[in-house]
C-alpha cells in the first residue's frame, strides 16, 4: 500500500549554518519520537552535503528543490539530477508552482527533468495545482490534467516511483488552505486519472501530499481524507514545532 509521508520544502531560507541546526534539531526531535509516516526536508543546494551526513537516513530523506533539464555541460549556474544525487539525496521537488510562474517552466522542460531525476534515482516529488483564477472558474480538474502530461509520458514502472503534490496555488503561503473535502476530491479524481493511464494498481500505491498553508491545526483533518496521503511543507517547515506537529498528526 502506499506511504503516508510529511515533505519540508525550505523555499530559499535558512544560510548553511542556519540549515545545519534546523536539521540537527529535527533529527533529534524524531530521534526522541519516532514518526509514523516517512519523512522528507528538501533544502536549498547548497544545503545538501552538509545535511543528509547529519540526519538519520532510516528515519529522514533529503531532497533538492529543483535540478536541471540537462545532463551536464555548458549550464552556468545550473545543478544537475546527478550532483543532486552526489550528496547523498534521494528527492527532488519538480514542478513547483514558483518554478513554474518565476522560472518559466513548461510541461516539456519538467518531462526532461522528471527522466534526469528518475535516470539518477531520485525520486520527484512532482507538484501540480491550479491558480486562484482557475479555481473560480471550476477549471481546476483540466489544470492538473494538463500538467500530468509531463509525467504520463512515463512507463507504469517509472510512474510508480514518483510522487505526486496537489498545491493548489492559491493555498501556497497565503493562509488559505483547500478545506478537507476539496482536497479529497481533487486526490480522487487525480487518482482516478492515474487509474485510467496505468490501471488500478499504479493509482492505488501512489502517494498524493497536499501542499498549501499546512500547519498542525488543519492537518489531521486533511490527512483523515482517504486519497491525501501527506503534506509537502512550506513555511512550517522552518520551525522545528510546526513540522514535528505536522508528523504527529499521523500519530
Ligand atoms: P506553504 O508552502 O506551506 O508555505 O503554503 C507549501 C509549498 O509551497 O510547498
Amino acid at each position: 500500500m502506499r506511504k503516508n509521508i510529511v515533505a519540508g520544502n525550505w523555499k530559499m531560507n535558512k544560510n548553511l549554518q542556519e540549515g545545519i541546526a534546523l536539521a540537527k534539531e529535527l533529527n533529534e526531535a524524531l530521534a526522541a519520537d519516532k514518526p509514523n509516516c516517512d519523512v522528507v526536508i528538501c533544502t536549498p543546494f547548497i544545503h545538501l552535503a552538509s545535511v543528509t551526513p547529519i540526519v538519520d537516513s532510516a528515519v529522514i530523506g533529503v531532497g533538492a528543490e529543483n535540478c536541471a533539464d540537462k545532463v551536464s555541460g555548458a549550464y552556468t549556474g545550473e545543478v544537475s539530477a546527478e550532483m543532486v544525487a552526489s550528496t547523498g539525496a534521494q528527492y527532488v521537488i519538480l514542478g513547483h508552482s514558483e518554478r513554474r510562474s518565476y522560472y518559466g517552466e513548461t510541461v516539456e522542460i519538467l518531462e526532461e527533468k522528471v527522466k534526469l531525476a528518475l535516470a539518477n534515482n531520485l525520486t520527484p516529488i512532482f507538484c501540480i495545482g491550479e491558480v486562484l483564477e482557475e479555481r473560480q472558474a471550476e477549471k481546476q480538474n483540466e489544470v492538473v490534467a494538463a500538467q500530468l502530461a509531463s509525467v504520463f509520458t512515463l512507463s507504469a514502472e517509472d510512474f510508480g516511483k514518483i510522487i505526486l503534490a496537489y498545491e493548489p496555488v492559491w493555498a501556497i503561503g497565503t493562509g488559505l488552505t483547500a478545506t478537507p473535502e476539496q482536497a479529497q476530491d481533487i486526490h480522487a479524481y487525480i487518482r482516478s486519472l492515474i487509474a485510467e493511464k496505468y490501471g488500478n494498481e499504479v493509482a492505488d500505491n501512489c502517494s498524493i501530499l497536499y501542499g498549501g498553508s499546512c500547519k498542525p491545526s488543519n492537518v489531521k483533518e486533511l490527512f483523515a481524507k482517504p486519497d491525501v496521503d501527506g503534506g509537502l511543507i512550506g513555511g512550517a517547515a522552518l520551525k522545528v514545532a510546526d513540522f514535528k506537529g505536522i508528523i504527529d498528526a499521523f500519530k
